[in-house]
């Protein structure tokens, strides 16, 4: 089973290969949205812009379904790695950061010790 690994939260989950990130940090109680998104989300539609991850490390190449047309318009101004949780599904092991635009405390050791410990 895939493991996703959130960095901010400093949890590792287990999900079904497959499965849609978004509802597996929801169930997991991760709190995916900013305050934009906590005031109001499209709830998993593609429409809001607000479920945002920075995927951080991957166990092999393909690890998350490709970029939906729904994301390919909406991220264009974003970086690379960033994601909608909403669009994206999980096939293997992942690093996941959750609100990548708000900032991390020692944002950039935690993720380097996430990347260094090893995903099964
Ligand atoms: S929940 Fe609205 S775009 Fe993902």
């Amino acid at each position: 089973m895939p493991i996703i690994r959130f960095v901010r939260e400093e949890r590792d989950v287990e999900c079904q290969s497959g499965e849609n990130l978004r509802e597996v940090a929801l169930r997991e109680g991760m709190q995916l949205y900013g305050l934009k998104g906590q005031l109001g989300n499209c709830g998993g539609c593609g429409q809001c812009i607000t479920c945002f991850v920075a995927i951080e490390g991957e166990k092999s190449p393909g690890a998350l379904s490709p970029r939906t047309a729904v994301e390919e318009a909406k991220l264009k101004r974003r970086p690379d790695h960033w994601r909608l949780a909403c669009q994206t599904l999980v096939n293997s092991s992942v690093i996941v950061l959750t609100r990548p635009q708000v900032s991390l405390v020692n944002g950039k050791a935690r993720l380097e010790e996430a990347r260094g410990q090893q995903l099964s």
